[in-house]
């Protein structure tokens, strides 16, 4: 019996269909003559699981047991190990992604069944690649046509790793304080590099109260990853920016009075203006993203200006007064990132994230890059750019 299946989780439930499609599985994988043990939990059991063996005190959905582990890759094993499901998650996330229930509950079985095998999506961006394109060929092969919107669902929200551009704006501001020549942004550029960040962004403002345009030049020479140039639509920054060629350009809203950005640029009603500087930019050559409040209205706008990228302003989840405004911005962004989504943006945020609240935000699965500055600079006086990054890095892989 290459399947087997013990349900524990005090549900009634039909699992011949599982089974079945299980074993059709390790068929195709070439493994016909091995065992797995399916296990059916509820929460209350996979969170004593998830804490005792990974110590997450909270319940999950599916965990893997592999039999292979300490085993040297050439010794076969017949019995590749135990997957166990909370049905109480499962079922509940089926209904909250809209997905039939069974179609999701294979899904969960696979995903464990390839951990079985050695696929990790936690060992990095590749992994996880190879890990999604297994789970969506053998969805595929299994369901065919009737699996589209579970393959489609799997390949939109998996393990898609985040990455992190820093902002080095006030690194600048502290220089400027002085009006002297330290500390550097060009320095901190190169440490954030060092530290595994994945872009470094400048605000060249128009009165020029922190990055200067030297700064600017430099940086670009320097960096290796992306350059990401935030500016407002005039004509003197698109000139700059077609000479400097930045990696991205992000368009901001910029008002003189302001301490920092104040909101998302006003998308409606202007998309003509808008459009016509994303494809004076375009034409240059750049990636272009802008920077936008959490609203569908806004979002339908941007997708009529040609933009690459949206960036979803998360300054009204960090400045929410109380722990229900929190929740209530962080739902208006879960949606906004999924409408952006499907409009065909790559999905960015930033402003106001700090190590205290960007958790719950680096979960939402649509975003793909967070842009950070003031939280990091500041948390960099106290421990170091390399460590201040490092942190943050890691808070966000781990929210994924
Ligand atoms: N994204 C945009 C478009 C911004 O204007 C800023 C601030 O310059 C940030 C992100 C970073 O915000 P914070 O410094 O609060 O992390």
């Amino acid at each position: 019996m290459p399947v087997e299946i013990t349900n524990l989780s005090g549900q009634d439930l039909r699992l011949s269909w599982l089974k079945e499609k299980l074993a059709k599985t390790l068929e195709f994988l070439g493994l016909a003559d091995r065992e797995v043990h399916l296990l059916l939990v509820d929460d209350q059991e996979i969170t004593r699981l998830n804490m005792l063996y990974l110590g997450r005190p909270y319940p999950t959905n599916v965990i893997s047991f592999s039999q292979r582990e300490g085993i040297s890759p050439k010794e076969q094993v017949k019995h590749l190990g135990d997957i166990v499901i909370s049905l109480d998650t499962a079922l509940r996330e089926a209904k909250e992604y809209g997905l039939p229930k069974k179609h999701y509950l294979l899904s969960l079985a696979i995903h464990g069944l390839l951990h079985l095998l050695g696929y990790d999506h936690e060992k990095g961006a590749y992994a996880a690649e190879l890990m999604v394109k297994n789970e969506k060929r053998l969805l595929e092969k299994l369901l065919g046509p009737h699996g589209q919107k579970l393959v489609k669902f799997v390949q939109r929200r998996e393990y898609m790793p985040a990455k992190l551009a820093v902002n080095v704006d006030h690194v600048a501001t502290v220089r400027e304080a002085r009006k002297v020549n330290y500390p550097d942004p060009v320095h901190a550029a190169v440490l954030v590099e060092l530290a595994g960040a994945h872009g470094v962004v400048v605000h060249l403002r128009e009165d020029r109260r922190h990055i200067q345009d030297r700064d600017v030049r430099i940086i670009r020479e320097i960096v290796k990853t992306k350059l990401v140039l935030e500016m407002a639509a005039t004509e003197e920054m698109i000139n700059i920016a077609k000479e400097i060629k930045p990696d991205q350009v992000t368009l901001v809203p910029e008002r003189r009075q302001e301490i920092t950005t104040e909101g998302g640029l006003k998308v409606k009603g202007r998309i003509a203006k808008v459009r016509q500087a994303v494809e004076e930019l375009k034409e240059a050559g750049l990636k272009v993203s802008i920077f936008i409040d959490p609203d569908p209205e806004q979002l339908k706008a941007a997708a009529k200006t040609g933009a690459d990228i949206v960036e979803l302003h998360t300054g009204h989840y960090a400045e929410a007064p109380g722990p229900e405004e929190m929740d209530l911005e962080l739902t208006r962004l879960e949606e906004a990132a999924r409408v952006a989504k499907d409009l065909g943006f790559e999905v960015h945020a930033g402003h106001g994230l700090h190590y205290g609240n960007i958790s719950p935000v680096a979960a939402i699965p649509e975003i793909e890059e967070f842009s950070i500055g003031h939280a990091i600079v500041a948390r960099a006086i106290m421990v170091g750019m390399e460590k201040a990054v490092r942190e943050m890095l890691c808070l966000i892989e781990k929210a994924r």
